[in-house]
């Protein structure tokens, strides 16, 4: 089975204290995981090292930087390489989040850039892809993600695709309290794998983790998550309470 994800993003929210205090109840819950589950703390930078501590002990606890940058090294100041993410022991990076493709005016040649140095550096890219609302009103939304995959992932190879993690977020569910439906989730994942499979084959798109996320929560992960393409969800503002992210991670397949 294709591994079962909840990876949580804190975004720009959390003081540390609070942040190792979310971590502790989320790990004293003590959810028994099975070896194709995986939790992953997608944290801010200053966070990492603290928040790796204390999962360190726990099989299938993973963090994640929300971003890197798409230069190896240098004078970027401000900026935080894959090679840095690498040294402090990060597992995962999240990559082309759409507020940093909207606010940040990341590009589809800026990705793929990340992508290659996270693979060069160890680090397990979450590419997240998905529409806005004008693009869903005018049922474009499966050539604009078949944009989005094209341009940041087909120069990959089938090696470095396989096992890889996408997140599908369409961006009128982020935040919104609207949540794409289940049925429309399963169409857009199904989508996404399909496209895969046509470029690579269909070995490669059915290792492909691909998590949907646009508020996701407690009362309705369950329901998401047992769509037969959704392999878990990245989560925003449920993330940051215990109680709703722990029924999200027993809401994993
Ligand atoms: P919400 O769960 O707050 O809608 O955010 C989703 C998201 O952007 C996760 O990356």
């Amino acid at each position: 089975m294709r591994k079962q994800i909840a990876a949580a993003n804190w975004k720009m929210n959390l003081t540390l204290d609070q942040g190792i205090k979310l971590t502790g109840e989320i790990l004293s819950g003590n959810i028994e995981l099975h070896d194709h589950q995986q939790v992953v703390f997608g944290v801010p930078f200053p966070y990492l090292i603290a928040v790796k501590d204390k999962i360190k002990e726990k099989a299938n606890y993973f963090v994640s930087a929300q971003n890197c940058y798409f230069q190896k090294s240098g004078a970027y100041t401000g900026e935080v390489s894959a090679e840095i993410l690498n040294s402090v022991g990060t597992d995962y990076v999240i990559i082309g989040h759409s507020e940093r493709r909207e606010y940040f005016n990341e590009n589809h040649q800026m990705l793929a850039e990340k992508i290659n140095l996270c693979f060069e550096n160890k680090l397990k890219p979450i590419f997240c892809c998905g529409e806005p609302l004008s693009v869903r009103e005018a049922n474009e939304q499966n050539d604009y993600v078949e944009t989005q995959l094209k341009e940041s992932l087909f120069h990959l190879s089938e090696q470095q695709l396989t096992g890889f993690v996408i997140a599908y977020e369409p961006i009128w569910a982020i935040g919104t309290g609207k949540t794409a439906s289940s049925a429309q989730a399963q169409e857009m994942h199904a989508h996404i794998r399909n496209v895969m499979a046509s470029k690579y084959n269909n070995d490669v798109a059915e290792s492909i983790s691909i998590l949907y996320g646009g508020s996701v929560k407690a009362n309705n992960a369950k329901e998401i998550f047992s769509e037969k393409d959704v392999d878990g969800g990245l989560v925003g503002g449920a993330s940051l309470v215990a109680s709703e992210f722990l029924t999200i991670i027993q809401s994993l397949k």
